[in-house]
């Protein structure tokens, strides 16, 4: 799929469009469910059910539109989309497993352990990790840059990223967390995913464009990223679970700190607003300093209103 179209879609069209386009690469990308080796065709099971039919993609979404800024290739996006995708899927499957957060609904979908069981599912994500390193060094890029979208996607996943931001999650199980903590944690847990997956897209393009736009490209994917897990944070307060398609009211029943524990509800929405205007602020500076051509950032900033409006 290509970046451009004659007529402008509106965001939902857009999005469709890529999860759909999205799916099918990950259909084709991910291991075989019909191996001949039958333990080896249920791991893949385990993971085509993890990865595959469900999620809202943001990540995804978050490299194509950063790519299209600096004319990356589209499929090169896909490695790097399919690499970012694979590395949340496992996160979300270990994320449920009763040794964290313990939760039996996914994406609608009983979760990986409930369907699979505990061992293959630990399985389905470990191997998951090395299926995204796999695929994203598939990607037709120059050494220089597969070395860099390496190092981002395992900087944002390791002890400074995502299994960082975890530990200390599940740590503070009950403790008070003063905000400049939560902010620590949420900005790992989550936001260093959705920071590396900009930063992915605007690596896969055009070096010395991806060069001059990533300050602020770097500021918007770091408030968005935040933004994303203090509205979990408050969707798990007031949403239900059919319309959340995991488990509502988890953080409290697990004694979680989150931007609601701490906050309260009024306060979390107000500091998903402020993220919002810095996000968008940071697109607007990216125009005016003439980094990008007018309105090419009109992606990225429907992203972080779909972020901030969403309902799941
Ligand atoms: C859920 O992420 C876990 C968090 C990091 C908050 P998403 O809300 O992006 O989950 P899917 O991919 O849409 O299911
Ligand atoms: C999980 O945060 C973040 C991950 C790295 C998976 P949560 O535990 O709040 O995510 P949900 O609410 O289960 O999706
Ligand atoms: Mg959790
Ligand atoms: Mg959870
Ligand atoms: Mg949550």
């Amino acid at each position: 799929m290509s970046h451009t179209s004659p007529t402008l879609p509106d965001f939902e069209t857009w999005a469709q469009r890529w999860r759909e386009h999205f799916e099918a690469q990950a259909q084709q990308t991910l291991p075989a469910a019909d191996n001949p080796n039958a333990e080896l065709a249920l791991l893949a099971q385990a993971m085509r059910y993890a990865v595959l039919d469900g999620g809202k993609r943001v990540r995804a979404l978050l490299v194509y539109a950063a790519g299209a800024l600096t004319n990356a290739h589209p499929a090169n996006l896909d490695k790097a989309a399919l690499a970012v995708e694979y590395v949340h899927a496992y996160s979300l499957i270990h994320d449920d497993m009763p040794c964290m957060d313990n939760d039996v609904l996914r994406r609608g979908k009983p979760t990986v352990h409930v369907r699979y069981g505990e061992a293959l599912a630990m399985l389905a994500g470990d191997a998951l990790q090395p299926e995204a390193f796999s695929v994203l060094c598939s990607a037709e890029v120059d050494d220089a840059v597969k070395a860099a979208l390496v190092s981002e996607l395992s900087n944002a996943s390791g002890v400074a990223g995502m299994c960082g931001g975890q530990a200390v999650d599940l740590l503070n199980v009950g403790r008070a967390m003063d905000l400049e903590a939560l902010r620590c944690m949420h900005a790992m847990k989550t936001g260093a995913l959705m920071r590396a997956a900009v930063r992915m897209g605007a690596l896969c393009g055009t070096p010395e464009l991806a060069r001059a736009v990533m300050p602020r490209l770097d500021a918007y994917a770091q408030a968005m990223g935040l933004a994303f897990q203090v509205i979990d944070d408050i969707l798990d307060v007031t949403a239900d679970s059919a319309t959340l398609g995991k488990t509502a009211g988890k953080d409290e029943a697990n004694d979680k700190p989150t931007y609601v524990s701490v906050l309260g509800l009024e306060k979390a929405r107000e500091l998903a607003q402020e993220c919002l205007s810095r996000a968008r602020g940071a697109l607007t500076s990216l125009e005016e300093e003439g980094l990008v051509e007018p309105a090419s950032t009109l992606r990225l900033a429907q992203m972080a209103d779909y972020v901030i409006g969403r309902n799941c």
